[in-house]
């Protein structure tokens, strides 16, 4: 038979997914090998414009969040007594069955497409182009993870004990992928999850849940809540119950959370301050055009966003380069997620702080290179911003910002470009565009970050084969990787020596 391809699809079409549902039951569905962001196989952005007809307003998410609003203590300590109560029927149940549901729930996400499109474009800005390649890696997430519970299950000679509790505090700027790829692994782990969606994102997260719901996650083991105090979050991380925390979110959150309760075991990824370094020997134009979209993809409002571009020798006099990358930026369609073409959506809040700073100063030495406006009242909508001359050392190099601003270096060597690359807290994701492969290994050996990319863009990691994970000020905890193959092993823990390979 013809290879069954995940991204063929038409997630609305109930028959599509129920004949990929029984692909994956029967094994004709390869998804090791066609997850459903594998770039190769993207019609995303078509497909993305088709479903804008079939939008609906999802009042699933509103009425979700009021359900899941906890006021007291009490109430508090309800939910996570039943989540622990519930682990030991979901452990028992084994990992297959707990893999058949999860499979189900790759293909509930997909059935819910257009209420996840809508949701996070109206509550986190999210465009029709980053959306939906969003949710297909959610939709990875589930198979994914599905698998590798089983074969925790499998190790010789070990028994994989999961924690009972886990909670997940997942950010606003990936309100689905993140959110469910770790509800997800802790899922497929085996144990009970309490989720906390980010208050920007609550319904988003909220009509995630209801669709793993759907698909046969107990209520009991997987609750969803909203908490209505700052303290019943303390509460919650502080609770002796909990025994792991999977958090996405700065790494401020990530120390706070920690002094709650320093014994909790944490999975954290946080901050980063990513570069991407163009050599001579680039492809000027390939580069360009990773540089703008890895800058300016949701409006930079990604850890994994490129921050900076350190061009090497004579690549800072490269007029192909420059041209191009100013281009490409310009000629970004700046808007809101319910016009279909745009292509930048707005910013979370009104610029405040330390972005609103990034987006109006100067440092020392720095000139706009591309100012950026503001372009409507809401103190949301800005035009991508582009300054070059920043200094190792100054306060731009140092900082994530967090949104569209792009900052250019220039360094004489290599050698150069790395140091100033290491020479910041974090080290998430990194980059190299440079066609000559001396060049590649050095920089290989070299550089300190999480996910090195090779003329390639620098976000947009795929579940199992670029797994997401950083270093430094970038992650706190087990080190295993989203998407990797160890990452639900630090979800539990092994009753006699897991056997190693
Ligand atoms: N996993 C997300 C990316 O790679 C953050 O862009």
């Amino acid at each position: 038979p013809a290879p069954h391809r995940i991204q063929d699809r038409n997630i609305v079409d109930k028959e599509a997914v129920e004949a990929k549902l029984a692909g994956l039951a029967d094994g004709t569905l390869d998804f090791e090998n066609t997850p459903d962001t594998d770039p190769d196989l993207a019609g995303n952005r078509a497909w993305g414009r088709a479903i804008v007809d079939k939008m609906v307003d999802s009042t699933l998410g509103v009425q979700a969040v009021a359900e899941s609003m906890i006021h007291t203590e009490a109430e508090l300590s309800q939910v996570i007594d039943t989540a622990v109560a519930a682990s030991e029927s979901w452990v028992a149940m084994g990992a297959q069955a707990r893999a058949a549901i999860l499979h189900r729930a790759g293909a509930a996400l997909e059935t819910h497409r257009a209420d996840l499109l809508e949701v996070m474009g109206s509550e986190c800005g999210k465009t029709l182009d980053q959306g939906d390649p969003e949710i297909s890696e959610a939709i990875d997430f589930a198979h994914y993870y599905a698998q590798r519970g089983i074969d925790l299950e499998n190790v010789d000679g070990a028994t994989f004990v999961p924690s009972k509790l886990t909670v997940v505090t997942p950010p606003w700027n990936f309100p689905v992928a993140i959110p469910a790829g770790s509800t997800l692994s802790a899922l497929a782990a085996g144990s009970s999850v309490i989720i906390k969606p980010a208050r920007q994102a609550a319904r988003s997260g909220a009509v995630m849940v209801k669709a793993l719901w759907e698909a046969g996650v107990p209520r009991e083991v997987l609750q969803l809540v909203q908490l209505s105090e700052r303290d019943l979050g303390t509460e919650l991380v502080s609770n002796p119950h909990v025994d792991r925390l999977i958090l996405t979110g700065g790494y401020e959150t990530a120390q706070l959370f920690r002094s709650f309760r320093k014994d909790l075991p944490m999975l954290a990824e946080t901050s980063g301050k990513n570069a991407l370094i163009v050599t001579p020997n680039a492809d000027f134009d390939l580069a360009a055009k990773d540089a703008a979209a890895s800058a300016f993809g949701h409006a930079g409002q990604k850890c994994s966003a490129a921050s900076l571009v350190i061009l090497v020798g004579s690549a800072a006099e490269s007029k192909r380069f420059h041209n191009q990358l100013i281009d490409d930026i310009r000629s970004l369609k700046v808007g809101y997620p319910q016009d279909p073409q745009t292509q930048m959506g707005p910013i979370i809040e009104p610029a405040a702080g330390k972005l609103l700073r990034g987006l109006t100063q100067l440092g020392e030495g720095e000139k706009w290179v591309l100012e950026p406006k503001q372009l409507d009242d809401s103190g949301q909508l800005w035009s991508p911003g582009v300054r070059s001359g920043v200094k190792p050392g100054s306060e731009y190099h140092l900082t994530e910002y967090f949104g569209p601003i792009l900052g250019v270096m220039t360094a004489e060597t290599l050698e150069e470009a790395i140091e100033v690359v290491n020479g910041t807290d974090f080290g998430l994701t990194s980059g190299l565009h440079s066609l000559d492969p001396d060049e590649m290994g050095y920089w290989l050996e070299n550089i300190h970050a999480g996910n090195l990319y090779i003329n390639r863009g620098i976000t947009g990691a795929i579940v199992q084969r670029q797994p997401f994970g950083g270093w430094k000020k970038s992650a706190i905890g087990a080190g295993t990787k989203a998407g990797g193959p160890n990452y639900l092993v630090g979800l539990g823990s092994w009753e006699d020596a897991p056997v190693t390979h």
